[in-house]
């Protein structure tokens, strides 16, 4: 017989193996429990037959569900300053895209963020990923983007990976050095996806700071020819990419993004059918984003009925940054999902736990299943459909994590 570290038991489980539904093991009548050793899933059945087995350490849960600890898998997290005064200026009839051009927008974020220490982005960081831990986010993607040369997007990148270190979340970093033109290179987008390609890319990558690339491809960024560079580069040294796609416009984001059979297209708002038929094909994750689809006021809904008819798997993120989505609570995400682009509960959950791992290219979680990893989310909910229902109430009892328990 098996000596396992842990045995929770008396517990539901939403294991969210399946495409649809939540894969639910145990019933108040027959309760379940989970078997944990080495920080991964070792064993699950029912509670009657754990009490059988034995564990160095025994919880009865009593009776609460458990699921995958959550995956916020688009994030722009670390950054300088705030931008409520162009929020300020939106809420009086400025456009986004007009406030872009007028070299506020991201470029704003810029000039803060390069003025900002590692230590004041890491200050001002932290409680925004502190409040994705209480809501249960156990695995956190964090972009650069807002550095644009090499000092800052590396300063940015360590400040991301030190929110891992000192946290008990896991970090995965996306490099997103095509997310403007900076300053020093304005009129001349090319000369900066030379420096990109050429020097930036490069530089994360021997430094090891990068998971994945990323890049925005849009009107007021970059085409999809100085993206294919980027990408093309990218793969040179074997890094994973992903695209902000077709946010404001069909630009073929989700086509491009397809043909370098990136990991996930995110946004997607002005997606064609062809584009989503792309995405199925090369197996990538949509990322819908409803927080900048709400701060931006936007009326084009992602193609979420045709993304279901093609089987493209759909996650969903906080988008958590200063400009479009200032939100740090992938609880709220889950609800506005649900009520703006109509999501069933079932749908939300699976966005942020087994479609969120496949967009950043994790197969080790996502699921509650044996030989995963030990990352799980205790609630105190009825029922895990309640996770997409409540807003503003805190529902995680606790989390336990593969992360704490291997420390
Ligand atoms: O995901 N779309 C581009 N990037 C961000 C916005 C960044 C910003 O406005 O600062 C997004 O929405
Ligand atoms: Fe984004």
């Amino acid at each position: 017989m098996p000596k396992w570290d842990l045995l929770l038991t008396d517990v539901q489980i939403a294991t969210m193996v399946d495409a649809d539904g939540y894969g639910a093991v145990g019933s108040p009548d027959a309760l379940a429990a989970v078997a944990i050793s080495a920080g991964q899933i070792a064993w699950i059945g029912t509670a009657a037959m754990a009490r059988e087995e034995s564990a160095d350490v025994v919880r009865s849960l009593g009776g609460r569900w458990i699921t995958p600890a959550l995956i916020d898998c688009h994030t722009h997290l670390v950054f300088g300053g705030n931008r409520a005064a162009e929020f300020e200026q939106r809420q009086q009839g400025a456009s986004y895209e007009e406030i872009a051009r007028s070299g506020g927008g991201i470029l704003s974020t810029v000039r803060a963020t390069r003025d900002a220490t590692a230590d004041e982005l890491f200050d001002a960081a932290l409680p925004r990923a502190n409040a994705l831990a209480r809501e249960g986010v156990a695995t956190l993607e964090i972009k650069s983007g807002y550095g644009l040369n090499l000092a800052t997007e590396l300063r940015m990148l360590k400040v991301a990976r030190r929110i891992g270190d000192e946290t008990a979340l896991d970090v995965r970093t996306t490099l997103l050095a095509a997310h403007t033109v900076p300053p020093e290179y304005s009129g001349n987008a090319d000369g900066y996806i030379d420096f990109i390609c050429g020097e930036l890319l490069p530089a994360v990558a021997d430094a090891g700071l990068a998971d994945a690339v990323d890049a925005y491809c849009e009107g007021i960024a970059f085409t999809g020819p100085q993206v294919a560079k980027v990408f093309n580069a990218a793969k040179d040294l074997k890094l994973p990419v992903k695209l902000h796609a077709d946010q404001l416009s069909d630009c073929g984001g989700a086509e491009l993004a397809a043909q370098f059979k990136a990991l996930s297209a995110d946004h997607l708002e002005y997606t064609s059918v062809a584009g989503v038929q792309a995405l199925a094909d090369a197996d990538a994750v949509a990322v819908l984003l409803p927080g900048a689809f709400l701060t931006l006021g936007e009326t084009q809904h992602p193609p979420v009925q045709a993304l279901r008819d093609f089987g493209v798997p759909i996650a969903i993120a906080t988008d958590c940054n200063p400009g479009t989505s200032p939100i740090c609570s992938i609880q709220t995400i889950m609800m506005l999902a649900a009520r703006l682009f109509g999501l069933t509960p079932a749908e939300c959950l699976g966005g942020v736990t087994r479609n969120a791992a496949k967009a950043l290219g994790l197969n080790d979680r996502g699921t509650l299943a044996v030989g995963q990893r030990a990352d799980i989310a205790v609630w105190n909910t009825s029922h895990p459909r309640e996770l997409a229902y409540w807003h503003g109430t805190p529902q995680l009892a606790e989390t336990l994590l593969a992360k704490a328990m291997l420390a």
